[in-house]
This record gives structure tokens, C-alpha cells and sequence, in this order.
């Protein structure tokens, strides 16, 4: 198949500095809540890149897990690559795609571990087994085969029969402080509409817009 010849139009709406909010976390949820109404798939999954000690960045997915005192929350394995990489950098760049809605939100900043207690929290609200997963998984770390985590599953679900099960240190929320965040959507003839927020030294919000 030639993908070079695979395309779309955007035509769906648009965005302009008058319509958006002062705010941009408060724009942010307005999208965030369009892309559930709009039942996009996995709304709240978004493309975090960290950067490694020598320079190099890397992304994966993670979820969204709450947007608190004007910061955007995920949870993760703290000893994983991206939890190293944030430790010697916090620096950090989330992406979200809504392809239905024919937007990307681009929120850059700095991360840092949320408090135990939040961590707590959440570690709580999440399912038995997503519990005894996050103790059990070295995230990142290679291993033999799946066979070593299964096991381990096992024998871990075992010692917590009728048990509450603790939160591992290792494991817990990072929160984004965001100083850059853009706002994309796709419009007709590849003209789309970019409009950014900088964060400036007086903590006020520049909107501009951004060609396209
Ligand atoms: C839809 C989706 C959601 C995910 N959510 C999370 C998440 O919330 N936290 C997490 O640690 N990994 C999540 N992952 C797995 C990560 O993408 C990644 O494989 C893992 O965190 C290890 O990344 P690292 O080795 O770069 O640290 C998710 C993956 C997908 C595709």
C-alpha cells in the first residue's frame, strides 16, 4: 500500500483566540470532556516524553488520572525508565490525540512525585489485581519470560487473601506543572489552528496563535 497517498480533511469545527478560555487547564477539560462525550477511544491516554542523562527523549503511553491545582496527574512505576529519566531531568512533554475530534493538546513542563498520601489514595480506588500487577512488575526491567511474572502474580495474590494491600513505595503519581500548552485543531486544506499558551515570568497566562 502507498501511505504516502493515505490522507483526510479536517473539517470538523475551529478555534480561535476569542473563543478559547483565559485558562488554558480549563480549556484542556473542556476537551478532555468533548472527547468523552464524543466516546473517543481511550480519552484520557496520553504520549509522555522524558529525556535521557545523555539528551535522548523517549515517549510512551500513560492515563490521565486527574487534572488537580492546575496540574495533570499519571501514575507510574517510579524505578521504571521514564521514573529514572525524571529523576536526573523532571523535564516532560504530554501529547493527547483525539483523532474523532481532529485534536492534539501539547502540554509541556515539569513533573514531581504527588505526596504519599495522594498516592495512597489512588493506589486504593484501583482493582485487586491492578494492585498486586503494579507490586509484582519490575516495569522496564527485562525479564526471562512471562512465565516469571505469572508466577510471581500468583504467589503475591496468595499472601493477600482477605488482606488489604499496601502501595509499594516504588510506585505512586507524578503531577505536571505545565508551562507550555498548544491546542490544535485540524482544519480544511491542512490550515489548522494552533493556539498557544506560555506561562510568563508573572505566572499570567500569552495566548498567541501559531501558523500552521
Ligand atoms: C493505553 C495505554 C495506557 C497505559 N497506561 C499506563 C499508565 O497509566 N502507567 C504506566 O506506568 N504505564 C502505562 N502504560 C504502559 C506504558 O506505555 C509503558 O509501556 C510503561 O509505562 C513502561 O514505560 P517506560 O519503560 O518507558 O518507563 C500504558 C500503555 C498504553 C498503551
Amino acid at each position: 500500500m502507498n501511505i504516502s497517498q493515505l490522507r483526510r480533511e479536517y473539517t470538523k469545527t475551529k478555534l480561535s483566540k476569542i473563543n478559547v478560555n483565559d485558562d488554558p487547564v480549563e480549556q484542556f477539560s473542556i476537551w478532555l470532556n468533548e472527547a468523552i462525550q464524543a466516546d473517543c477511544l481511550d480519552p484520557t491516554a496520553m504520549i509522555i516524553s522524558t529525556v535521557s542523562e545523555n539528551g535522548f527523549p523517549s515517549s510512551r503511553v500513560v492515563l490521565l488520572k486527574g487534572v488537580e491545582n492546575q496540574q495533570f496527574i499519571f501514575y507510574t512505576n517510579y524505578n521504571s525508565r521514564k521514573g529514572e529519566q525524571l529523576n536526573s531531568n523532571p523535564k516532560i512533554s504530554s501529547l493527547f490525540f483525539w483523532p474523532e475530534l481532529e485534536r492534539q493538546v501539547i502540554i509541556e513542563g515539569t513533573a514531581q512525585k504527588t505526596s504519599a498520601e495522594q498516592s495512597d489514595t489512588y493506589f486504593k480506588s484501583r482493582p485487586l489485581k491492578s494492585k498486586i500487577g503494579a507490586i509484582i512488575s519490575p516495569q522496564s526491567q527485562p525479564i526471562d519470560s512471562r512465565n516469571v511474572i505469572k508466577k510471581a502474580f500468583v504467589i503475591e495474590a496468595a499472601k493477600h487473601i482477605g488482606q488489604t494491600v499496601k502501595r509499594p513505595v516504588n510506585w505512586g503519581g507524578y503531577e505536571i506543572t505545565p508551562n507550555r500548552i498548544e491546542f490544535w485543531q485540524g482544519r480544511a486544506n491542512r490550515l489548522h489552528d494552533r493556539i498557544l499558551y506560555l506561562k510568563e515570568s508573572n505566572s499570567r497566562w500569552k495566548i498567541s496563535r501559531l501558523a500552521p
